[in-house]
């Protein structure tokens, strides 16, 4: 039979995964829920200034990745590369202008134009939260705590959590200065993305992956301390609230984050079982500004890929846990029986058991079949005979033995089961 792939980058998700998916989307709405944090479902494409003004027309996710295209008004449109723009957008309607606190978290679909490889699709899945409306650095590290518990919620240990921080918005040109002027003498040996980033955003050279330009990063001066006092400060009680609260975290002067809304506290979160390369989340603090407004709004939020944190139960080997099985499965030779079958399908159904049976005109040991399949430990099999006789024959699928029940005592004989 020919099979159809579905495009590169994206995936279908039969059941057997799909239980997988649903344990960690439980497991984020129960864990972020005790934390304050409701609901927002935000549409799948935005107006693209949505994006261009919320990530910076300077990020790769902007310049590179987006799906965009035209409604039949000529108005751009583009698929949601990530879910922060359009929580804030959609947060325009609030008051969370006038300073009141949201506390949102979403889940679902994103995309971007990126080579797929393993845990990197170009339909993926976020489960991000933001908290808008304040700045503080214990909302941060509230954040980061918050992150750790949902990770292991699902099951994820051994994680590392990388902290930074970018500097308010008015230390950034006196650091990047410093950058410039550091790199400029090397760039010749760098290659070319980061000679691409000297004059458009010094500050991703830092996160460069290839081999020839650590060694350069590696003696990067540290920017941190041309910061102000306040933005040293405000990462210094960033990290002694993670301290008070065990958090594990290490600081690294080289996490800068791929998009350009973030300001102070910035981290990411890589496991083992993906390297060190492969963010399962990231994160940090942000100011973004809403539509027709002069100033800009804070926030605080994180993202995790699915994909990923699944990728990651799957090396631990841990799937979600329950009985998917059926109760009982229905075997029906002739149509009085299927009739019969349908009947006590839907009784049982609405008693709320789980059922399972064959509806067409099949042979008894296809029907068998399907029962051993269907993984249920009974199965009724009533045929002519019973339906004259006014019974069923209830099977055990483990042991085989059987037991004839008359027809008005069935749907309490196997709720009973
Ligand atoms: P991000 O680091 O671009 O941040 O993405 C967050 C997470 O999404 C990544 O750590 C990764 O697990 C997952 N991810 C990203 N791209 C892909 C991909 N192509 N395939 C599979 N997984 C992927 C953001 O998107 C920010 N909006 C996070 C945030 C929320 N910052 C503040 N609030």
């Amino acid at each position: 039979m020919a099979t159809f792939a579905p495009p590169p980058g994206t995936a279908d998700i039969f059941e057997n995964e799909a239980r997988d998916w649903r344990f960690l989307e439980s497991a984020a709405r129960e864990t972020f829920a005790r934390y304050g944090y409701g609901e927002l479902r935000t549409p799948i494409f935005e107006y693209t200034e949505v994006f261009q003004k919320g990530l910076g027309d300077e990020t790769e996710v902007v310049q590179k990745e987006m799906y965009t295209f035209l409604d039949r008004g000529g108005r751009s449109l583009t698929l949601r590369p990530e879910g922060t723009a359009g929580v804030m957008r959609a947060l325009s309607s609030t008051d969370v202008m006038n300073g009141v606190e949201q506390r949102v978290f979403y889940l679902g679909p994103m995309f971007r134009g990126e080579r797929p490889a393993a845990g990197r699709r170009r339909q993926f899945h976020q489960i991000g939260v933001e908290n808008v409306g304040r700045c503080a650095p214990l909302l941060d590290a509230e954040c980061i705590a918050m992150l750790a518990n949902f990770l292991r919620a699902v099951g994820l240990d051994g994680f590392s959590i990388a902290v930074n921080t970018r500097g308010a918005v008015a230390d950034r040109p006196g650091a990047a200065a410093l950058l410039h002027d550091y790199f400029a003498p090397h760039i010749s040996g760098m290659c070319d993305d980061c000679r691409a980033r000297l004059e458009r955003n010094v500050w991703r050279i830092l996160d460069c992956k290839q081999e020839k330009c650590r060694g350069i990063v590696a003696g990067a001066p540290d920017y941190v301390g041309s910061f102000g006092e306040a933005s040293r400060l405000y990462f210094d009680e960033v990290r002694r609230a993670l301290d008070r609260l065990g958090v594990p975290y290490h600081v690294d002067r080289n996490l800068v984050r791929g998009l350009d809304y973030y300001v102070h506290t910035v981290f990411e979160v890589t496991h083992p079982a993906l390297g060190s390369q492969t963010a399962i989340s990231g994160g940090g603090r942000y100011e973004l500004y809403l539509p027709g407004e002069k100033r800009p709004v804070p926030g605080v939020g994180f993202a995790a890929g699915a994909e990923r944190l699944l990728l990651c139960r799957e090396a631990a080997g841990i799937r979600a846990e329950g009985d998917f099985n059926a109760k009982v499965y229905l075997v029906g030779l002739g149509a009085d029986a299927r009739l019969a079958n349908l009947e006590l399908a839907e009784k049982l159904r609405t008693a709320g058991v789980k059922v399972e049976l064959e509806l067409e005109d099949r042979s008894f040991k296809a029907q068998l079949r399907s029962a051993n399949r269907s993984g249920a430990p009974i199965a009724v099999v009533r045929g002519e005979t019973e339906i004259a006789n006014r019974c069923a024959i209830v099977k055990n699928m483990k042991d085989g033995s059987q037991t004839t029940v008359p027809e008005d005592q069935l749907e309490n004989f196997i709720v009973r089961q």
